[in-house]
Formats: structure tokens, sequence, C-alpha cells
């Protein structure tokens, strides 16, 4: 079990009240002590050490700290930690398989969808939630899915490319193959 205290502060202070929950994160059960203000943004890259989930703004407005909870996309900087117990979260660890990136990865990489690379995690696990329930997005789709994430570096255009380029590969279309949307 992994008691944030230990981590971040030498020791808890006496009369604050913790509470022990679970969560499964990127497929892994963990357990920590922690207490009820802690936000989930905080637990991840804190207690957790999973950094990837970054957080720019703390007030639900850049979506840098995007992960997916129960297969949907949240700021994870708006929901307090506890409110995952018992649930499931995938942050961006959680993409890429032991030797391969995912197509998503691969779609930024490829389409050159980063600069900074501050916004991309979040960018990646919101496009992840919108392929995951539609993989033939059009691109005023892509745009609208992550219409709740800045960025501040690339002017958007080659993210969309990505994440297109992203959903093509996961349907195992050839190159430059377009499936009709319906
Ligand atoms: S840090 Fe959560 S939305 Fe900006
Ligand atoms: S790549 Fe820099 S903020 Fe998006």
């Amino acid at each position: 079990m992994t008691s944030l205290f230990e981590e971040i502060h030498e020791a808890p202070p006496a009369d604050v009240p913790t509470r022990r929950v679970t969560i499964t994160v990127n497929g892994q059960r963990r357990t920590v002590e922690i207490e009820p203000r802690l936000l989930l943004a905080h637990l991840l890259r804190h207690g957790l050490r999973l950094t990837g989930t970054h957080t720019g703004c703390d007030t639900s407005n850049c979506g840098a700290c995007t992960v997916l909870f129960d297969g949907a996309p949240v700021k994870s900087c708006t929901m307090l930690a506890v409110q995952a117990d018992g649930h499931e979260v995938t942050t961006v660890e959680g993409l890429a398989g032991p030797s391969e990136l995912h197509p998503i990865q691969e779609g930024f990489r490829d389409e050159h969808g980063l600069q900074c690379g501050f916004c991309t995690p979040g960018m990646m696990m919101a496009a992840k939630a919108l392929l995951d329930r539609n993989p033939n997005p059009t691109e005023e789709e892509v745009r609208w899915a992550l219409s709740g994430n800045l960025c501040r570096c690339t002017g958007y255009q080659n993210i969309v490319k990505a994440v297109l380029a992203a959903a093509q590969k996961m349907r195992g279309d050839a190159p430059g193959e377009q499936e009709e949307s319906s």
C-alpha cells in the first residue's frame, strides 16, 4: 500500500483524517491511504509517480490532466481521488504496449502533432476516448472531441491530422483510404 503522505510529506498531521482507497490504474490495482480532499491528478502525479498526467491550470480549463475514468475522459484536476475508489483509471502511461507505441502515439509522432508536448498526454487520452466509441470520426468530430484540450504551440492542425491517422491505422485501412462516414 502507498501512503501519499510518505511520498510528499515527512509525516501526516495527526489530526488529518485519511481514507484507504483502491483504484485500478493502467490495469494494476493500487491501494493508497489519502486525504479525502486530494485531487485525482495529484494522486496520479505525486502519489503514484505517473507524471505523464500534466497539470496546467488546476481549474478545469486546459485539459492537460485528462485521463480515462471507466473509459470516459475526465479532467483529473476536477475529481477527488476518493471518487475513483473501486473504479478504473487509464493514464497516458497505459497507452503503449510493452514494446510498441499505441497508434495514437504513432500518429502524434508521424504527423508532428506536438511541439513542447505539455498538452500531449491529455490530447492523446481525449483522442483515445473518441476512437474507442467512434473508430471513423470526421475532422469536425475530432475537433469537437478535443475542444476541451488547449494547446499553446501547434495551432491544432497537426493534432487533428494525428488523430485521423491513428483512426485510420486502428481500422486497418490502407494509407490514404477513407471510410465513408455514416
Ligand atoms: S490541469 Fe486539469 S484542466 Fe488544466
Ligand atoms: S504542444 Fe505545446 S502546448 Fe501543445
